[in-house]
């Protein structure tokens, strides 16, 4: 096994500046060109936690529900089974495999760290990544087994008319009343792209603590006028769905109704990037970590007082 060094994150600036662009009207119904890019191979046995049935619906679960405080992640039209948004992944860019670092060591949230060393770059990926940091990671299947399929002879319009995001909306609500019933505590939620439109209508409900919308599709500001809980959004620069201007007003919005929030675009990065990044680039790889930890940090600052 390589020597693995431990080195902190870089703050790297990845705030961009939210000015000076013009509004655009309706852009929100616009899928993002980036959806559908870099599709997962969907994978039923990857990660560290187990599936198992959580309110009718399969979930894959990392951590223990003894930690009391639950998160659920809503994943995008590629489903549950997308490794990462499962488990550990190592990227390296000459695809060297290694072995995971000991859970224990890996990850606190004051401290975070990636293990790199000159060659390689260790992503823990989402839900083992929240288990890690003491939280019970839920991940249902909200496709009931038919996750989008890219080049399949179904198009997504055709896809999203079995699998809207309404229905997603139920379901999530039917999964936290679950996990409540399981003695969870508190349940904070994050959605990426079609999980982000389920996020926002939890979050105008009183099923969850606080929420996170990852590269989010087809919000509008309707939309974000009508949460109420915290939420933050994590959002990519390249995104024509949902582009640096809508976020602006999203954040407005928000401030405005006195909704904590914390919205966040990551330069140079695609929608889509926090779960579907291109292992091999290592910049995006450092962008989808610090988003991950972003997520984490923001749900802990409101489960941790439950
Ligand atoms: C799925 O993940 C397992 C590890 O859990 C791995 O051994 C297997 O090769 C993976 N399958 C595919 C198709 O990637
Ligand atoms: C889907 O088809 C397009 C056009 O034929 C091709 O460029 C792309 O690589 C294909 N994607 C996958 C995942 O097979
Ligand atoms: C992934 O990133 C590497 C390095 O930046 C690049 O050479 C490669 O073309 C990218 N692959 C895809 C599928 O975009």
């Amino acid at each position: 096994m390589a020597k693995i060094a431990q080195v902190s994150v870089l703050k790297l600036a990845f705030f961009v500046t939210l000015s000076s662009f013009v509004s655009l009207s309706l852009a929100q119904k616009t899928l993002s060109r980036h959806c559908l890019e870099n599709p997962p191979t969907p994978n039923s046995t990857y990660g560290a936690g187990l599936v198992k049935d959580i309110g009718g619906l399969k979930a894959y679960v990392s951590g223990h529900t003894r930690s009391r405080l639950a998160i659920l992640l809503v994943s995008d039209v590629y489903g549950y089974q997308a490794p990462h948004l499962r488990y550990v992944h190592f990227s390296t860019p000459n695809h060297r495999e290694e072995h995971a670092p000991n859970p224990s060591t890996l990850i606190t949230l004051l401290d975070y760290v990636i293990y790199c060393d000159k060659f390689s770059v260790v992503v823990v990926d989402i839900a083992d990544k929240v288990a890690r940091a003491g939280f019970y990671a839920v991940v249902p299947d909200f496709f009931f087994g038919d996750p989008y399929v890219v080049n399949s002879s179904r198009t997504i319009p055709e896809w999203l008319k079995i699998h809207g995001t309404d229905k997603g909306f139920e379901d999530a609500k039917t999964v936290i009343a679950a996990l409540r019933k399981e003695g969870m505590h508190a349940v904070g939620a994050a959605g990426f792209c079609w999980g982000g439109k389920v996020i926002v209508q939890i979050a105008n409900t009183d099923f969850t603590k606080a929420t996170v919308l990852l590269h989010p599709s087809w919000v509008t500001l309707d939309d974000i006028k009508a949460v109420k809980v915290p939420m933050s959004i994590l959002a990519a620069e390249l995104d024509n769905g949902t582009p640096p201007e809508l976020l602006k007003q999203f954040e407005e919005a928000l401030t405005a109704n006195k909704v904590n929030n914390f919205i966040k675009i990551f330069p140079k990065v695609k929608h889509g990037w926090t779960v579907r990044y291109n292992e091999t680039d290592i910049p995006t790889v450092k962008a989808a970590n610090e988003a991950h930890k972003d997520l984490l940090d923001w749900l802990s600052k409101y489960l941790r007082k439950y």
